[in-house]
């Protein structure tokens, strides 16, 4: 027995490291998504729907082929979140069409509603009419008050996680790939977009049309429609905005081809042909969204000297690690964020040089530790335990920088060379397929980590443990040193009162004298504000003296500093606070602010007041974010 045990050992493969749980290498079930109870699973959507910004509705049909014609009666099933759904009709051939039987089940406050649609033998094809609540999730209609033109309405979508159910119904998991044809019929004075190919040079018609002949998935069905037009970057690149923006966008992008370039040195051809941007407005509740050939972004990244175009290196980075290689189920998240983060780094490294990426790795990891101290513990591993909530619930910088910083971890210890060959090698074995965690610990444990088993990180405890592994790289900037430095200096004063006839106090020195921000970056004034102690309102007001914080136009740097305002009650930023919170509606950048607002009586009442303000303007998802954190509704 114990001879055969020993052989058997022996003949593993070089591959075999620290066994792994049994749990880890079963690839997970995608519990968000109706689609995995079964039954035929979906290939192509035709989508004609038309806009109709009076009723805040989309309306019309979606036709699905199914991936096989079925062999027997059978039942689609479909996700749908409050979708009027009028008829269901089948057809063999696409041209004869029958009424088919249909119930809307309803799954959950998370998941929205289930659709069974009973299919006869040999149908294959689906067609459901039907019309979009005017409180659909994944659309945000913007009166033209809230665009920068202030003329014309707008419309957009943001689909990911689960929110493309709430204006197609479809198998709305990150696994089911389709491929895609659309029409949209609009007023004819705006133009609709969609992230997908189509005629750039279409004329203003109010009808649109676009396909994409590569299988994404539902997450990345993405489309929106107004005052829109375009500036090239480049030959394959360029940026959609409307009028007053176009041109300030085209500035600020211009490094966009240079990007794009650099990832294919780095991971091979970008696979989608042209790579667009379509600025929208501020209320657009994410940094960025990888939708396929054209990333949506907010305007709040638009600093005027480039220095929030790490954003762009993120939402391209994803056409390699999300879009071609697609996380199978949203538990799996970090294998899209992650890898994302890890690539974007490479390319401003690449494209910027090492002490941006740097900076940005160095400010990364802060934001991971702030978080591993604040979700709950359920939510803090790489593959969390999110069950059938909403995995919006679960969102977090985790599965981006502890995912990143496993990455980095695997490339210190095998070498550039060989970790590069390896990231490439998984792109190109998973393009345009949908993979578990456990594929990428069969894949990582065979190709990389047989070269030196010895090397390999506790994968299981980075997949399944709450904390930041002790192991964990730990980026360093010594241009963050110098503004620490600084901060230093600053903090213990040169003895002198700040204003005549007040006390000499550690940080009440006039901060000019002390502090030499000349040539500082974006991320050197972040890391600036996120190093200095908490301040009293005096010490606040000489350094808005010195630096006119409160008026900055840099809405990242903006956001440290009235973060530091709210913490030391310093009243004069209150009005930039309230104008602020009522203009941008990017979760990231307002999320924070309410949420130090609220830790204090008074603090709550102004967040209140200005929330009655600013709610209206903001998208769903931000709204229920907020709700949240102010205990309102
Ligand atoms: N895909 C994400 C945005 C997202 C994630 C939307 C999950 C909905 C659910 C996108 O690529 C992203 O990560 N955006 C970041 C920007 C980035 C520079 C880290 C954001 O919006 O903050
Ligand atoms: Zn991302």
């Amino acid at each position: 027995m114990r001879t055969l045990a020993l052989l058997a050992a022996l003949a593993l493969p070089a591959a075999a490291q620290a066994p792994l749980p049994e749990a880890l290498l079963r690839p997970g079930v995608d519990v968000h998504s109706a689609a995995h109870r079964g039954g035929p699973t979906v290939k192509h959507l035709d989508l004609d729907l038309k806009v109709d910004f009076a009723t805040h509705r989309l309306g019309g049909s979606a036709t699905w082929a199914l991936a096989a014609a079925p062999k027997a009666p059978t039942i689609l099933n479909l996700d749908g979140r409050d979708l009027e759904i009028q008829t269901v009709t089948t057809s063999r051939d696409g041209k004869a069409w029958r009424r088919a039987a249909f119930q809307v089940v309803p799954v959950s406050k998370a998941l929205g509603q289930r659709i069974e649609v009973k299919v006869a033998k040999g149908h294959r094809h689906v067609r459901l009419a039907y019309r979009t609540s005017d409180h659909a999730g994944g659309l945000q209609w913007l009166e033209p008050a809230q665009t920068a033109g202030k003329r014309h309405p707008f419309l957009f979508t943001q689909a990911q996680a689960i929110q493309a159910r709430s204006f197609v119904p479809c198998q709305d998991g990150p696994s089911v790939r389709i491929t895609f044809t659309a029409r949209f019929r609009t007023p004819k004075e705006l133009r609709a977009l969609m992230a997908a190919d189509f005629d750039r040079h279409a004329p203003r018609n109010g009808d649109y049309r676009f396909h994409l002949d590569q299988p994404v998935p539902s997450y990345l069905l993405a489309f929106a429609v107004g005052d829109l037009e375009f500036q090239s970057l480049g030959t394959r690149t360029g940026v959609w905005a409307e009028p007053s923006m176009l041109a300030k966008s085209a500035k600020e992008l211009e490094d966009t081809e240079a990007m794009v370039k650099a990832t294919e040195a780095l991971y091979g051809p970008y696979a989608w042909g042209r790579y667009d941007l379509l600025m929208l407005p501020p209320s657009f509740p994410f940094g960025g969204m990888e939708n396929p050939k054209l990333t949506f972004a907010t305007p709040t990244i638009l600093a005027g000297d480039k220095s929030l175009v790490s954003l762009v290196a993120h939402e391209l980075a994803h056409s390699w690690s999300g879009n071609l290689v697609t996380n199978a189920t949203w538990r799996d998240f970090w294998l899209n964020e992650g890898f994302t983060t890890y690539v974007e780094r490479r390319i401003l490294e690449a494209v910027y040089g090492r002490k941006m990426a740097e900076m940005e790795a160095v400010l990364g990891a802060q934001d991971l530790r702030g978080d591993v101290a604040k979700m709950a513990p359920l939510h803090r591993p790489l593959l969390p335990d999110m069950g059938e909530d909403d995995p919006d619930d679960a969102y977090s910088r985790i599965p981006y920088e502890k995912g990143a910083l496993l990455l980095r971890r695997l490339e210190e210890a095998y070498g550039r060379p060989a970790f590069d060959a390896w990231l490439n090698r998984w792109f190109q074995d998973h393009a345009l397929r949908s993979v578990h965690t456990a594929d990428f610990l069969t894949h990582v444990r065979k190709h990389l980590l047989s070269q030196a088993p010895e090397k390999a990180p506790d994968l299981a405890a980075w997949l399944t443990e709450g904390t930041i592994p002790a192991d964990a790289p730990r980026p360093e900037s010594p241009a963050f040193a110098a503004v620490e430095a600084q901060v230093q200096r600053w903090s213990k004063g040169d003895g002198q009162p700040l204003e005549p006839g007040q006390p000499a106090g550690y940080d009440m020195d006039s901060p000019k004298r002390l502090i030499d921000p000349t040539g500082w970056s974006t991320q050197e004034w972040m890391h600036f504000l996120r190093a200095l102690p908490d301040l009293q309102p005096t010490p606040m007001a000489a350094l808005d003296k010195a630096f006119h914080l409160t008026d900055t136009g840099n809405a990242e740097i903006a956001h440290e500093w009235l973060l530091k305002c709210i913490r030391a009650g310093y009243e004069p930023a209150w009005p930039r606070l309230e104008r602020y919170l009522v203009e941008i509606g990017r979760r990231k950048l307002i999320v924070p602010l309410y949420r130090e607002l609220v830790k204090t009586p008074e603090g709550l009442a102004r967040a209140k007041a200005i929330y009655a303000k600013a709610r209206p303007g903001y998208h769903p998802m931000a709204q229920g974010t907020v709700d949240g954190v102010l205990g309102v509704k």
